[in-house]
């Protein structure tokens, strides 16, 4: 009933009956109904989780860096066991759960206890640092320093001068007119304490510092290896904590390092996850964009809006459109899940088959740089793995296939715990603030559930330790209640009460830091205007940092000191060496009829908005239900999302978010009877498979021309081939295609039957066919499997649409590489690959 747009197609199935989740008999405490009044009371339930993590906190656990939920206990380093760095990085005896939650406390609006927070950092300003532990230095900035500056924002840059307070904010205003910056020494002294990190020889920090003792107290084997997270990402909150000390150093050391990374990308503009800080090495060739590299990317991109920097802009979008080129798994659009994959930096080859739990953050950065329909895809597929395991496995497979499934069900959670992450909350955050759709709410309100009935414990929240048999863990990391319950309480306000959201912070380029700490800059903020500046001598200040900056420039330029690639063998790579015959391009673009546009490159020209376009009068719709690809994933995948057994017999057994009883009631546009209400239709999973093709030197993929084509007039009728919107791909010399198979009795990942008459409609009969312009008569051995026709779905990360044709100017084959069949020209002016024609593969002769 929903997809009448696609009622002509053939193979729709039900989706209720279809989905592998489902169980509908549960009993909900709620009705979904989304009114102000109850997403207060979600508000207000959010709230009361936070007041018990915090309380739990203080009475046991303060003031040690976190509370042990199941055990009452405080928690911090393990000081027997300097190794233990899985334990070790994030805890330095610091109280580390309030330096990560001063904010926290604002947003729950818990002012008596920021009050007292204040209090007990006061009277440890000058002593909470000098401890004689090893910590991380990426968790300690993001964690500890980040918290300081963003606290210390907060409480100078966000009631001053705001007459029209509401009342609600009076304590808020006091507590910001009695602070008098100390915050901010205490974060100077912090980073005087992790900056030794970053002066190593190589730029590259090492990745522990001892906080009393400084970096020679660290045992070296503590030292060697280093994550492009870890070592990138302290550019935000060093380059900040420059901005506001007026200290240049902490910028100067953090962006010598991220730019250095940088110039050592790989030819694709792909960054590898791990580096020898000491051998100055990358440690491996793969790349992706969870755990270890998630955070180099989005600091990019907050960067850039933090300091107004192109030069951060450039390095993100140059990013992404290499992951969209080389990681991102599957066909095209229409499969409306997009999974990044972890893929060789060198040739974009397939390197792992999981998508971790850290990875869910994407699709929220992917919502803040403008990429709203990329965001959705991204955010579905973590969207039924929730539904699968009401959490998300740290590594999830996503290739598993049914041969695999028969000999050990264990293999699709890879990696089994749930730490209670916030990073799916995260990004539904940012989709709902985007779209406002009500799914996100739902999917809220469901967390929220779960957070409610099976994550609380006596003292707090814990995760799971193993989410195949529901064994928790006792822990809870501060992150839980900075980033999983502040994010959750920002999703459920709807009516804009919290301050993030109202006036006072709309004038401000705010961003979250990757721990969800708000941060902004701009020149007012300027340490030479600064009222609780230091006692540094502002004069000299401006010399040294003229002098370190001439520094830093000359010496990107004089010592190009790259790092050097890792020893692992360079990955196996399919080349085929189609020559191009550069001649005089047939005059269709200079002589102004057609204009070209870089189909990436355009995605960044505007923000998408509203994409599920929904009216005014639909309010009460999830534009959810209007995706032909909502169950796609549940259907495709299968064979790895398992629900482990004993999540099927509990009350809350993970059946679908999406597929609540009263949700749907409410927002699915059921019919006027109840009795349609559960037959939504959606289209058939595809049963083509997909070959993936890489010509020419797949090195230079960046630099080939991919654009659409636009008509500026009429189209003259002497190109009446080319139509609008055709990709335009003059030369095939560096090129990744994703092709689908197609044959007869298949679904195609349109929702079409492939039938013999389609296929007999595509085939060439004569093959007769050309090779290229110079070579012309040869004659193309027959098929091999005649019943067979491909068709291109990605180029070089472009989806190629329903009906659009890839246009290429005629090649020349070095036979003596691939063989005289492997690549001809039909007399259609279609491509033949290997004898099997392209459908939308044609050769333009001008
Ligand atoms: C939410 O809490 C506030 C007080 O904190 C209360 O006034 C209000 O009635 C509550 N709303 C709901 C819907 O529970
Ligand atoms: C941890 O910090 C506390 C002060 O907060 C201090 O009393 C204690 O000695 C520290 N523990 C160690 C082992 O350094
Ligand atoms: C399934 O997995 C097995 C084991 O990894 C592999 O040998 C086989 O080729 C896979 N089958 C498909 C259809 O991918
Ligand atoms: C100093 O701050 C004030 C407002 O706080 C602003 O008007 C002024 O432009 C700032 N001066 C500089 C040099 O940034
Ligand atoms: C490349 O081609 C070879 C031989 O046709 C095939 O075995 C291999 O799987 C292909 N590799 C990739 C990465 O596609
Ligand atoms: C549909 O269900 C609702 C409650 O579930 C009920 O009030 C209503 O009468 C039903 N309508 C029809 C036409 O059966
Ligand atoms: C191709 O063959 C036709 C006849 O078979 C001939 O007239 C034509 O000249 C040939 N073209 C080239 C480029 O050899
Ligand atoms: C064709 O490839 C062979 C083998 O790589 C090479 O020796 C030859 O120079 C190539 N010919 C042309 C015309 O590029």
């Amino acid at each position: 009933m929903f997809y009448t747009s696609i009622n002509n197609r053939i193979a729709l199935v039900t989706c209720i009956l279809a989905c592998f989740c489902c169980v509908q008999s549960l009993k909900y405490q709620y009705e979904s109904s989304f009114t102000p009044n109850h997403i207060q009371y979600l508000k207000n339930e959010t709230r009361l989780l936070f007041k018990h993590a915090w309380s739990s906190y203080m009475q046991y656990g303060f003031p040690a860096d976190e509370v042990l939920p199941d055990t009452c206990e405080p928690y911090g380093p393990d000081y027997n066991n300097v190794d233990n760095v899985v334990r070790n990085d994030a805890l330095g005896n610091t109280s580390s759960t309030i330096l990560d939650n001063l904010d926290t406390l604002m947003i729950m609006e818990e002012w008596e206890e920021l009050e007292r927070a204040l209090e007990y950092l006061k009277s440890e300003e000058k002593t909470l640092f000098n401890k004689d532990t090893i910590v991380q230095v990426f968790e300690t900035t993001i964690r500890s320093l980040g918290g300081l500056l963003s606290t210390h924002l907060l409480l100078t840059d966000v009631t001053k001068g705001n007459k029209i307070l509401p009342s609600r904010y009076q304590k808020f205003k006091e507590i910001s007119d009695n602070y008098d910056g100390f915050l901010l020494n205490m974060a100077y002294d912090l980073g005087l304490k992790l900056l030794p990190a970053f002066k190593t020889s190589t730029e590259i920090p090492v990745p522990r510092i001892n906080l009393a003792k400084g970096v020679l107290k660290v045992p070296s084997n503590l030292q060697k290896e280093t994550c492009t997270s870890g070592a990138a990402s302290p550019v935000l909150e060093f380059t900040l904590l420059s901005k506001l000390s007026g200290d240049p150093q902490f910028e100067y050391y953090s962006q010598l390092t991220f730019w250095k990374l940088w110039s050592s990308r790989s030819a694709l503009d792909l960054m590898p996850m791990s580096i020898d800080p000491i051998a100055n090495k990358w440690k491996d060739q793969i790349t992706g964009i969870g755990a270890s590299v998630d955070s180099f990317y989005e600091y990019a991109a907050k960067a850039s809006i933090l300091f107004n920097d192109d030069y951060m802009w450039h390095v993100f979008k140059t990013s992404y459109k290499a992951l969209l080129a080389h990681s991102v798994q599957g066909g095209g659009d229409n499969e409306g899940v997009m999974i990044f994959g972890n893929v060789g930096v060198n040739d974009g080859s397939l390197a792992s088959i999981w998508i971790d739990s850290l990875g869910a953050f994407w699709s929220g950065l992917q919502v803040l740089t403008g990429q709203l329909q990329d965001a959705i895809k991204t955010h579905l597929m973590y969207l039924k793995l929730w539904d699968h395991f009401d959490s998300i496995p740290e590594r999830w497979n996503f290739l598993l296939n049914k041969s695999q499934l028969e000999n050990d069900d264990s293999e699709a959670i890879m990696l089994e715990w749930y730490p209670l992450r916030p990073e799916f909350i995260e990004s539904t955050y940012y989709l709902y603030r985007a779209t406002r759709d009500p799914m996100y709410l739902q999917i809220g309100a469901r967390v929220l559930e779960l957070l409610q009935t099976k994550y609380k414990t006596i003292c707090g929240f814990h995760g799971l330790q193993d989410i195949r048999t529901g064994n928790f863990q006792n822990r809870m990391e501060t992150f839980v209640m900075s980033e999983t319950l502040k994010y959750l309480m920002l999703l459920f306000d709807a009516d804009n009460e919290i301050f993030l959201h109202t006036s006072m912070m709309s004038n401000k380029n705010w961003i979250f830091s990757t721990e969800a700490h708000p941060m902004w800059f701009d020149k007012r903020l300027d340490p030479y205007n600064f009222t609780h500046s230091r006692s540094a001598d502002k004069q000299n200040m401006g010399t040294l940092k003229n002098s370190l900056f001439a520094k830093m420039k000359s010496k990107f330029s004089r010592s190009k000191r790259k790092l050097t690639t890792a020893d692992e063998k360079t990955f196996y790579r399919n080349i085929t060496t189609p020559r191009v015959i550069t001649y005089e391009m047939p005059g269709i673009i200079e002589n102004g009829d057609i204009h070209k546009i870089d189909p990436l490159e355009s995605k960044f020209d505007k923000c998408e908005v509203n994409v599920f376009n929904n009216k005014p009068s639909m309010l009460t719709v999830s534009g959810y239900y209007q995706l032909s690809s909502f169950f796609y994933p549940d259907h495709a995948f299968k064979y790895s999302l398992i629900k482990p057994r004993y999540l099927s017999k509990s009350a809350l057994d993970g059946s679908c978010v999406e597929l609540t009883p009263s949700f749907l009631r409410i927002f699915a546009m059921s019919g006027p009877d109840n009795t349609t209400k559960y037959h939504h239709q959606c289209p058939r999973t595809s049963t083509t498979t997909y070959l993936e093709l890489v010509l020419g030197n797949i090195e230079k993929a960046q630099s080939v021309e991919i654009s659409r084509l636009k008509y500026k007039r009429k189209q003259p009728t002497e190109y009446i081939s080319l139509q609008e919107d055709d990709l335009w791909v003059p030369d095939f010399s560096s090129i990744r295609l994703k092709i689908e198979k197609l044959s007869s009795g298949l679904i195609d990942s349109e929702n079409m039957l492939i039938t013999d008459s389609f296929i007999q409609s595509i085939r060439v009969d004569d093959y007769n066919a050309e090779i290229g312009m110079s070579a012309a008569n040869q004659s193309v051995s027959t098929t091999k499997d005649i019943s067979l026709v491909l068709r291109i779905k990605k180029i070089n990360g472009i989806s190629v649409k329903p009906g659009q044709v890839v246009w290429t100017l005629p090649f020349e084959i070095n036979t003596s590489i691939i063989g005289d069949s492997s690549i001809g020209v039909a007399s259609d002016n279609r491509v033949v690959l290997q004898g099997n024609v392209v459908e939308n593969l044609k050769v333009w002769y001008g």
